[in-house]
């Protein structure tokens, strides 16, 4: 998969440093070549000797080393591989290179290099949502700089939320997304996502509980194994996807026509929580309850089925349909009609029973039901039901299944 690529790995100073030796085993085993640069701060967390043992490589550590200015300089250094990563990306790292500062060898490497650069973020939670942070993250971003992750999850400093280092097989796939190399490269993909607000009137409208974090999460799955993504996305509060085209939306009709629009593509994934009916005649002012004891009468018409008309596309429809089913009871038995009346290929059944805790909740129990069968996966967290939905995805996609 990444035979005779080259990587120039930048490991950062933080506890995550550890899982950065994995990262080049896993690189090394798809036959790549990794040339490891450590930070003075990552020598707190891993040894140099232990990251050149793994890599095969000499580690690169000073700036000022006279010996390495002889054989290769640190601008030759920064060019001679195919791809900079640098993972853990502290904050620290990532406002350097934001800023444009160069007091270290990391740090000069990734302003002298001229090949794309890949960082996976891993920092406390309360230092990723900094606003200084995000305002770097949002300048690297502009500047074209990649990133996969952070993760959301328990830290080892014992803080909940967004922070975590991407886990190196995703690095892995992020890896091999940047160079071309992943397995659903030149395939274009339609993802979407999140609630429909159907209007009553200019304040009020009629939504429901979906967060939007799973559609977010195949999206950049899919983004991750080389597929370029049309990511469609009702007014949800899960973190937009990057690296993906995202079209937000707010209505169904506005989804419809936002995935028409889209096509065609080689895949759609119907992750939206698609209001199913619109109030017809939502009034152009506040409804006032100025008339005592009179109540609004409400008119509801059917919404579009974007799924099914999708599935029943008679020309250019994609080659693979999926559709999620929410149900909250007789899930398969009603998940599986639900496939063969829309037309879809496959469909994912989800138990939103409010106890199962899955709507809003950051995992997700499925189960994947095909024309060949049913196949129940057992619980995980949502980034990992989209990395394996993906790779499912890419074998069908591939003729594999
Ligand atoms: N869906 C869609 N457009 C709609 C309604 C649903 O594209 N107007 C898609 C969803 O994105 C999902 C699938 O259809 O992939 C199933 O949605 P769900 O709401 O569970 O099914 P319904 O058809 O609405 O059936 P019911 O509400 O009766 O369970």
């Amino acid at each position: 998969m990444l035979a005779g690529q080259r990587i120039l790995l930048v490991i950062g100073g933080g506890i995550a440093a550890y899982k950065s030796l994995d990262l080049i085993r896993k690189l090394r085993a798809r036959g790549a070549t990794v040339t490891p640069v450590l930070t003075a701060a990552a020598e707190e967390f891993v040894t140099a000797l232990s990251v050149a043992s793994l890599a095969g490589e000499k580690v690169y550590r000073a700036l000022f080393d006279l010996t390495d200015e002889a054989e290769m300089g640190h601008i030759q250094l920064s060019r001679a591989a195919d791809l900079v990563v640098v993972a853990p990306a502290t904050a620290d790292l990532l406002a350097k290179m934001a800023q444009g500062l160069a007091n270290d060898l990391a740090s000069t490497l990734l302003l002298a290099t001229d090949k794309p650069v890949l960082v996976a973020p891993a920092m406390n939670v309360r230092m990723w949502l900094h606003p200084a942070t995000q305002r770097n993250v949002m300048t690297l971003q502009k500047d074209g700089i990649g990133f996969v992750g952070p993760l959301d999850g328990d830290m080892a400093c014992g803080e909940v939320g967004p922070g975590r280092m991407a886990e190196p097989l995703a690095i892995v796939e992020a890896i091999a997304a940047a160079l071309g190399a992943g397995p659903l490269a030149g395939r274009r993909v339609l993802v979407t996502s999140g609630p429909t607000h159907e209007p009553i009137d200019p304040v009020r409208y009629i939504a429901n509980r979906s967060s939007g974090a799973q559609g977010s999460a195949i999206a950049r799955a899919l983004a991750a194994l080389g597929a370029e993504v049309v990511f469609v996305t009702g007014p949800a509060l899960a973190a937009r996807p990057r690296g993906v085209t995202v079209i937000e939306v707010e209505t169904a009709r506005e989804m419809a026509a936002a995935v028409a629009e889209a096509m065609p593509v080689d895949a759609a994934i119907f992750a939206a929580a698609v209001a199913d009916w619109r109030v017809t005649k939502a009034k152009g002012q506040k409804i006032k309850k100025d008339v005592k004891g009179s109540l609004p009468q409400l008119q509801f018409a059917e919404n579009p089925d974007i799924l099914a008309r999708t599935a029943q596309m008679k020309k250019g429809r994609p080659d693979l349909v999926v559709g999620f089913a929410a149900e909250t009871d007789d899930v398969v038995k009603n998940a599986a009609a639900k496939r063969l009346r829309k037309g879809c290929d496959w469909i994912i059944a989800n138990d939103v029973r409010p106890e199962t805790g899955i709507m809003g909740g950051q995992e997700n129990a499925v189960t994947v039901i095909t024309e060949t069968g049913v196949d129940v996966w057992p619980r995980m967290d949502k980034e990992r039901v989209a990395a394996k939905l993906a790779e499912k995805i890419a074998a069908c996609l591939r003729g594999d299944q």
